[in-house]
C-alpha cells in the first residue's frame, strides 16, 4: 500500500478502517499539559504530538489541532504550562482529561485529580504525577493545513524547573511505568526494559 496524504484518503480510498498516521509513529509520548487561564482557571489536557526536543537548555515541543483548544489559547494569554508524566496509574484519568469540554471548566476536578501548586510557575502540576516540567513558552509556529477546520500550531517551551519525587528515585535513576500513545485508542504501558552498552572496538 502506498498513499499521498495531500492528494488521498486513506479510508475512502485505501479501505482502511481509519487513518493510519497516528498509529504509524509509535509509541508517542503523552505531554499531559496543565495551563491557567487568563482569569485563573485551571486546566488539564493530553497532547501526543509531544516531545522532548533538546537538552541545554531542556526544550519540550507539542502541537495542537486548534489555536482554540484551551491548553494553547491559556499559553498564548499566560506564556506558562507545566507538563505532568503519565504513569500507567494514570492511564485512565489521563484519558478523562482529553474530554471536550467548555473552556473555564477544570478538567483536574472532572477526573478526581490533585492541584499541586508548581515553583516557578502558576499553573498546577497533577499531584498523583511523580514529574512536573514547569516550562515557559519559547516560541510557537503556526503550521498550515488542508483541511480548514483545523489551525495548528506548535508550542515550543523552555523547561525552567524540573521536580522529581524522591519515590521514583532507585539507586540514582528515575525508574518509572511510562505509557506511550500507540494510535487509535491503544497505549503502550512499558512493562520491561534493555539496556545496550555499546562495546569498545576497534574500526
Ligand atoms: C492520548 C491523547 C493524546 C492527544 N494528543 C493530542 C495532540 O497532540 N494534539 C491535539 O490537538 N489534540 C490531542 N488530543 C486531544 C485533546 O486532548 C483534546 O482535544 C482535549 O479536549 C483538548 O483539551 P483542551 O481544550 O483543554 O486543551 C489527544 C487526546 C488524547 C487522549
Amino acid at each position: 500500500m502506498f498513499y499521498e496524504p495531500r492528494k488521498q484518503d486513506p479510508k475512502a480510498d485505501m479501505g482502511l478502517k481509519h487513518n493510519p498516521w497516528k498509529a504509524l509513529v509509535q509509541p508517542r509520548p503523552i505531554g499531559w499539559i496543565s495551563t491557567l487561564s487568563a482569569n485563573g482557571k485551571a486546566n488539564l489536557a493530553p497532547y501526543s504530538y509531544y516531545n522532548a526536543v533538546c537538552e541545554d537548555p531542556p526544550i519540550v515541543m507539542f502541537s495542537s489541532s486548534d489555536k482554540t483548544k484551551d491548553t494553547a489559547r491559556n499559553i498564548l494569554e499566560t506564556g506558562e504550562f507545566v507538563v505532568n508524566v503519565v504513569t500507567d496509574r494514570l492511564l485512565q484519568p489521563m484519558v478523562e482529561t482529553s474530554r471536550a469540554v467548555p473552556h473555564g471548566v477544570d478538567e483536574f476536578d472532572l477526573a478526581g485529580l490533585t492541584k499541586r501548586p508548581s515553583r516557578l510557575v502558576k499553573p498546577y502540576g497533577v499531584g498523583e504525577s511523580p514529574v512536573h516540567l514547569e516550562c515557559k513558552l519559547f516560541k510557537t509556529i503556526d503550521i498550515p493545513s488542508t483541511d480548514p477546520e483545523s489551525d495548528y500550531i506548535l508550542i515550543l517551551g523552555e523547561v525552567i524547573g524540573i521536580e522529581i519525587d524522591d519515590s521514583i528515585i532507585h539507586d540514582g535513576r528515575v525508574d518509572f511505568i511510562s505509557v506511550g500513545r500507540l494510535g487509535y485508542q491503544d497505549y503502550s504501558v512499558t512493562a520491561s526494559k534493555q539496556s545496550v552498552v555499546l562495546k569498545k572496538r576497534d574500526i
